[in-house]
């Protein structure tokens, strides 16, 4: 939960006042849909005769009076007056009519909530795509090691689609359902503090079962994800080496190697999927268990006499309870996804935290054109652990054509990607006209130079 929230604080805020309209209509839309439910009190005593007292207008401007008991007691002598000049069907009919309206009203104002948190949703899946395609940019070369490219690719796109689909998926309910709940247990409380209060200690032992099984869901989402990032990597490994793997009659091995790996993923999948197919029927069990439970208790408090509920009122709180139900068991489903969703921005994280080396300094020196030489000063650079140049001395002066030439694996191109430091350095330092290339800004020093490959590469682009 802590994490959600998080990722609300970081993602959200440009979206505020989208968030404001939904949570706003998220209430209206709340309050709507429990008239409607109350309409059911009058149908009820309409049709089993429970009310023989007749009501008298009460002017709308009487003092001394809530305003709440006024609107009660002339909506009943409205009624009563349809049931004496008409019949009592014509009176059903007439709250029916209210009842068409009212719902008619609510799934509008709903409709308008997720109308406004719909943008949210898209709008932080595409800050998160952005925010890694631009990390992904500034990342320096040595960060993307070829057993790394597959799972960069991965993190990029199968992880941020589950983000969206389960997170941003979710988001609709993470607001609108704990606002239903409280508003509906708030009414619930009005009605009979003594039911709700019973209720509200049922609660928490079915959330703490629900809970127990969300905690486990993120650790094997986290495994998932990681397994699909390996499987994405031998896809790319395999497409990149193609021709190696069939001069060297390698079919077998590396369809072997794929073929475990996508077992091993198939594994993990059925176990998230089958936990989390465990959540509906178990809150279905759990939520009828509980109004089985209220059923008892408020019917015993009935069916005792000591008048504090009626008949109708407890149907009435029986409808709102059995409305909790849903909102409760979509929250759990959602709360459920979530974790998912955690497990992946966890992944994502690593990429958008992953720290650049090669940084430009803060007040750099300003060199825009070569004058006189490059010097490579006594440099040595290793990729991993073995040394690839070791104590290497060069100055090329400006307008000197020099060729590097040597064994394959030599360090050739290491030389050469030193100077616009794709990589840095371990030991000694390049200078161009005395000036330390760390000591410039990294694009001034690029700025300066051309670069033609020994792999040509086409961006579908002009
Ligand atoms: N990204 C890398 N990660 C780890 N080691 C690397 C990496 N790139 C090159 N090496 C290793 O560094 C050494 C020098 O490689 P480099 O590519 O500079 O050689 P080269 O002289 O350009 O070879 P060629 O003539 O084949 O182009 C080699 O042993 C190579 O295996
Ligand atoms: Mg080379």
């Amino acid at each position: 939960m802590k994490d959600f929230i998080q990722i609300l604080r970081r993602f959200v805020p440009p979206y505020k006042k989208y968030l404001f309209l939904n949570i706003f209509f998220n209430i209206f839309s709340t309050v709507l849909s429990l008239f409607s439910f109350a309409l059911i009190i009058p149908i009820l005593e309409i049709l089993f005769k429970m009310k023989e007292i007749s009501y008298n207008f009460i002017p709308w401007e009487t003092t001394g009076m809530d305003l709440k008991d006024i609107a009660i007691n002339n909506f009943y002598w409205f009624i009563t007056e349809q049931i004496n000049t008409h019949s009592e069907a014509w009176a059903l009919m007439i709250l029916g009519a209210f009842l068409v309206v009212m719902t008619f009203a609510k799934t509008c104002t709903s409709y308008l909530s997720s109308y406004f948190m719909i943008p949210i949703r898209s709008g932080v899946v595409r800050d998160i795509r952005t925010f890694v395609f631009k990390k992904v940019i500034s990342l320096p070369i040595g960060f993307f090691t070829t057993e790394r490219k597959g799972d960069v690719m991965s993190r990029m796109t199968g992880d941020v689609a589950e983000i969206e689909n389960s997170i941003m998926a979710s988001l609709d309910m993470m607001f609108k359902n704990p606002i239903m709940i409280i508003i509906y247990l708030g009414t619930m409380f009005a009605i009979s503090w003594q039911l709700t209060i019973f209720v509200l200690i049922l609660l928490p032992v079915a959330g703490f079962v629900m809970g127990q099984i969300g905690k486990k869901l993120k650790r094997t989402s986290l495994e998932a994800q990681q397994q699909w990032g390996g499987l994405m990597s031998q896809i790319e490994e395999t497409l990149g080496g193609l021709r190696i793997i069939k001069a060297f009659n390698a079919e077998h091995k590396i369809l072997d190697r794929f073929i475990k790996s996508n077992n091993k993923f198939f594994k993990i999948t059925n176990r998230i999927s089958r936990r989390q197919a465990m959540a509906h029927p178990m809150s279905e069990f759990l939520g009828t268990c509980t109004i089985a439970i209220v059923l008892w208790y408020g019917g015993s408090l009935i069916l005792s006499g000591d008048n504090t509920i009626s008949a109708a009122d407890f149907i009435y709180y029986l409808v709102i309870f059995y409305s909790i139900i849903n909102p409760a068991k979509d929250l759990s489903k959602a709360a459920y996804a979530v974790q998912r969703g955690l497990a992946s921005m966890q992944r994502v994280d690593k990429i958008l935290s992953a720290e650049n080396p090669i940084k430009s300094p803060a007040n750099p020196v300003r060199i825009n054109s070569l004058n006189d030489k490059i010097e490579y000063r006594d440099i040595s650079f290793k990729y991993n652990t073995d040394w690839v140049i070791k104590d290497v001395n060069l100055t090329i002066k400006k307008g000197q054509t020099v060729a590097l030439v040597g064994q394959s694996g030599s360090g050739k191109s290491t030389m050469a990607d030193l100077l616009p430091r794709f990589y840095d350095v371990e030991k000694g330092g390049i200078f161009i006209d005395g000036v330390n290339i760390k000591d410039m800004a990294v694009f001034d020093l690029r700025e300066m130079m051309g670069n033609v490959n020994q792999e040509a590469i086409l961006f579908n682009d002009s």
